[in-house]
This record gives C-alpha cells, structure tokens and sequence, in this order.
C-alpha cells in the first residue's frame, strides 16, 4: 500500500480527474499533482481532446506558478525550463504516461526531461501502446515508478471504466439505469411510467446521460413512452449519441427522438426486415440507420450492437430499458452496472413488471450477487447501484 502521504496525493490528483468529467471522451479522464519536499508545486487534469495530458497541465501550472509565463502558452515544453522548476520532484498522476506520440508528445520524455525523481501511477492505461511500456520505459530511464493497489487502484480504474472496457472487451461499459415502485414495477398494467422516479431522480439521470457517449432504449420504450433522451438541464459538452434499437421501429410514436435530431445525434439500430420507406423517413429526419443480425433466438444481438457501438468511439452506454431490451442485455453478459431508483410508491398490478424480463435464474442462489453496492437517497427515492464484476 502507498504511504499517507502518496495516498493523499493521489487522491487528490484523482479528484482533480473528474473535474473534466463528460469532457474527455473517447480520452480518458486524468489528473495529475507534481510535489516537492512535501509542497505541491503544480496540479491539472485533461480537459479534452486537443487539450493537454494531466501530467503537461500540472508541470505548466507548476511553471506559471513561478512567474513562467512564456510556457504557459507553448504547446510544447522546453526540458530546461521544467527541470528548473521541477527537477527533484514527484509526479503522482492516476493513469499511466503516455509513451507514445499522438496531438502531443509523450508524456514520458516530458518527465524524463524535466527530473523528475519518482513517479506514483494509479493505474495502467489499457491503450494499444500503453499498457504498462510507458511505466516500463520510465523505469529504464532511471525513474522509480511506484503503481498503485488497494482501493486508490480501484478507484483509478473505476473512474475510466469505459475505456478499459472497450480496450479490453471491445466493447462499451453498459450501466442499466431503471426507476421501479417498492413493489418492483417499473410501469403499470397499461404500461405507463412517467414518472415512477421523483424529480431529483430524473435530474441525477439527467447528469448521467451528460457523462454518457451514448443512450440506448429498445423500440417499445420508443413507441410507449415517446422519449427524446437528451440530456437536459444540466451541464452538457455534448449530447450522447441516442440510440433505439428493433427490427421493425414503429415510428407512428417515438417522433421526438427522431424529430430532435438536431439537438444531437440519433441511430436507429434495425434488423434487415425493416421497410425501405421506414428508413428513408428515418434518415430524412436526421436519423442514421445501421443494420445487424440477429441472435439464434431471432432477437437483435446484444454483443453485435455493442460492438457496433464501439466501433463509432461509445465507450459508455446508459442502457435506459425497458424491461426486454435490459432482460436480454443482462443475458447476453453486456450490462456491466445496475443503477435501480426505487421509489415509496406501490402500483400492484396482473402482469410481470420487473425491470429485467425473460428467462431468469432457476433458484435464489442461481441469482447474481452485485459488488461494491451502494445505497443512497435521492429525493424520496433510493439508489442502489452495484457492479457485475470487478473493474476491467
Ligand atoms: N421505469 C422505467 O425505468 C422504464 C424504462 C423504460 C421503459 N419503461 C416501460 O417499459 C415499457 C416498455 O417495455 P418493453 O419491454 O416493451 O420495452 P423495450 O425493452 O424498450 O423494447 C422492447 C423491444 O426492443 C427490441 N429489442 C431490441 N433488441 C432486443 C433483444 N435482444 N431482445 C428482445 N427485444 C429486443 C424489440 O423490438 P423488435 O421486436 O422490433 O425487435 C422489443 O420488442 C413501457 O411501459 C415503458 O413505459 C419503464
């Protein structure tokens, strides 16, 4: 385990990381603290794409902080300056340096170049080329490299789990959000649902969809519940690609998500059964259109969808129901985190209203366990969120 001292600083670097949460995609989300004698000299986070890596924003804060003005503004650094500012420093930052040359140039030769002395990594960085050569080239270079464990290694995974998980599965990081009454419904018998959850609630979803590469509903939410998945209300650097998905889109309803195509943007993902006529009033609207098989059981392919998604750069996906699409999904092996609002209303009822629908498990104990659950009030309602495995 780290020190106190290395813990507190990486902490801190990894708070400064979600300060650009919802900006950085496909980027991963860093932050990084350079420290001497235990001073911090210079923090920063990535802001974006095009935008400095953590670790160039926190060595140029460290040189403004001095008076530096000049290399606050230079895209790239010059070794002399930083080493007079930063040699004999730490550099704790929460994923891994890059070690290769992409908009910029390594962050490795940065840190090489400008003395520092010991690096504290959170976590490896997954990507092709990365992947522990950027700790590794540190190291031959003559710099102790120290990679984090424990829970501020979870933590620094956990904060780009959609990156690690489209790197390692090649495939996006699927939450299933849902809003269900105390007695586990999540519409009436005539199928309404708006609103099972409280405003509070919405407005926490809301955020979610802004911190989402994309939202995906199944085409009998589109034509019951007539949606515009946007993200409304809140701050938003850019709107999730909205997604619906059936093999015959019933677009008598389900207007609004194609007519607020200009809000952002939207795909219908369709079987091939779909009428041509269907798909040019799509795309008239805006609507990009993609055809995939389907599963052995006739369905629309979890796994195909999701590799499609990943292949347009979605690393995160809010899956927002309903109950077949998410029975499926969760089948399927592609829901990775379950976040349930459960709200102190009962709506009874005759038919199965459960938010997963399908075969489920044989016995209690066939169930799934959730890991690292957490419980919170929003509003009236309350909050469970868990994970189906550990991070990626
Ligand atoms: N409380 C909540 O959080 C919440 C959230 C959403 C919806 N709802 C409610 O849920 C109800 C709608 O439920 P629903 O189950 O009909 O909606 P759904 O799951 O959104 O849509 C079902 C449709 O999704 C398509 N689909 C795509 N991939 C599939 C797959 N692999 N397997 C099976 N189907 C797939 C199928 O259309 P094709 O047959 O055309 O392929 C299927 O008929 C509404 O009453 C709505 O208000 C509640």
């Amino acid at each position: 385990l780290l020190s106190g001292d290395d813990a507190r600083y990486l902490e801190f670097a990894l708070d400064l990381a979600e300060k650009a949460k919802g900006y950085t995609s496909p980027n991963p989300l860093v932050g990084a603290v350079v420290v001497r004698k235990g001073r911090i000299l210079g923090e920063g986070w990535h802001a974006g794409p095009g935008c400095d890596h953590a670790e160039i924003a926190a060595i140029r804060d460290a040189l403004r902080r001095k008076g530096r003005k000049a290399h606050a503004f230079e895209s790239v650094l010059d070794a002399g300056a930083v080493r007079s500012v930063c040699a004999g420093s730490s550099m704790y930052v929460t994923l891994e340096p890059c070690c290769t040359v992409g908009r910029t140039p390594p962050c490795t030769t940065a840190l090489v170049g400008g003395g520092f002395v010991r690096i504290v990594v959170g976590a490896i960085d997954p990507s092709p080329g990365v992947d522990g050569r950027g700790i590794q080239l540190l190291r031959a270079a003559g710099i102790p490299v120290e990679l984090a464990d424990g829970p501020l290694a979870h933590r620094a995974k956990r904060q780009n789990d959609g990156l690690r998980k489209s790197v390692r599965r090649g495939v996006p990081f699927v939450t299933y959000k849902y809003a269900m009454s105390l007695d586990g419904r999540v519409a009436t018998d005539s199928g309404d649902s708006c609103w099972i959850s409280s405003t509070e609630s919405r407005d926490l979803v809301h955020r979610w969809r802004a911190w989402s590469d994309a939202v995906v509903v199944g085409a009998g939410t589109l034509a019951r519940d007539d949606p515009r998945l946007t993200a409304r209300g809140v701050e938003c650097a850019q709107q999730p690609l909205r997604v619906v998905v059936g093999r015959r889109l019933d677009i008598r309803r389900g207007c609004a998500l194609f007519q607020s195509a200009d809000d952002g943007p939207v795909l219908a993902v369709v079987g091939k059964d779909l009428p041509p006529e269907v798909r040019e009033i799509l795309e008239g609207l805006g609507a990009e259109t993609a055809v995939i098989p389907e599963d052995p059981s006739g369905e629309l392919d979890p796994a195909e969808v999701c590799r499609l998604l990943a292949a347009r750069h979605v690393q995160t996906v809010l899956l927002e129901g309903g109950p077949t699409i998410a029975g499926a999904w969760w089948r399927a092996g592609m829901i990775d985190k379950i976040a349930g609002f459960i709200s102190p209303r009962i709506l009874g009822g005759l038919e199965h209203r459960g938010p997963l629908l399908g075969p489920g498990a044989a016995g209690v104990h066939d169930g799934t366990g959730l890991r690292e659950v957490e419980i919170a009030r929003v509003g009236p309602d309350v909050l469970v969120t868990g994970y189906r495995e550990g991070p990626f």
